[in-house]
């Protein structure tokens, strides 16, 4: 089909090629400089229940009780904002981790320390926020904690519900969960407290 007719608007309208990069005085070096701190992005996956959101948030208050400038994005509750017109079939967790991966480079570009807690199921995924970030800004905790043990505490009473049929497509139950082969910390929140999941968290970043 011809778009030849198509107004000139409209054909261009998707195209990044006619966005050219405008280069701003201030460059992420100079913030960081500023906040007198080095600026990181810390991702946590895992399967639902597995202590992301706990563990995340602990070390959010943790920094922040130590003079860190840093920020949390919370799958739950970011999807009840920027992205609350996703679901969670294959291509709208992709959307999802893409748009709060690029969130987080902006934010990390503006010398905040950014904890993301996002399920984040597939590598593929991961490895391409992984990839937006300089070596060594991007540090993918897994938290290995075990189904059974998730689905044990099922804190909000979704496993029931997966198990039940009532949700489909539920990570670990019904959809996949692809177990990360190059995360820089593992934590299994089955046998590590959250005070000691964080010491660990802190411990490899201050390396
Ligand atoms: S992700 O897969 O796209 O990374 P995300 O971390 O944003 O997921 O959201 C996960 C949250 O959505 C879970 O904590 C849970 O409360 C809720 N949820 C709703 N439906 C599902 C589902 N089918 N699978 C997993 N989590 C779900």
């Amino acid at each position: 089909m011809s778009d030849s007719n198509t107004p000139y608007e409209l054909k261009n309208i998707n195209l990044p090629s006619n966005a050219v990069w405008h280069k701003c005085t201030v460059s992420p070096l100079d913030r960081a400089r500023l906040m007198e701190q080095t600026p990181r992005c810390i991702w946590l996956t895992g399967l639902s229940g597995a202590g992301k959101s706990t563990v995340a948030n602990a070390l959010d208050a943790t920094l922040h009780e130590n003079g860190v400038k840093s920020f949390l994005l919370d799958g739950d509750n970011v999807r009840h904002g920027l992205n609350k017109d996703l679901g969670m079939t294959e291509s709208d967790r992709a959307e999802n981790i893409r748009r709060v991966g690029e969130v987080a480079k902006l934010m990390v570009d503006s010398g905040l320390v950014v904890i993301c807690a996002f399920i984040s199921p597939y590598k593929r995924d991961r490895q391409m926020v992984r990839s937006i970030f300089k070596h060594g800004q991007f540090v993918e905790v897994y938290l290995e904690t075990p189904l059974s043990v998730c689905e044990q505490r099922d804190p909000k009473g979704l496993y029931k519900k997966a198990r039940a049929g009532v949700i489909k497509q539920f990570t670990g139950i019904s959809d996949p969960y692809e177990v990360p082969e190059n995360a820089e910390i593992t934590i299994d929140t089955s046998t590590l407290s959250v005070a000691d999941s964080v010491k660990h968290i802190l411990q490899v970043l201050s390396q």
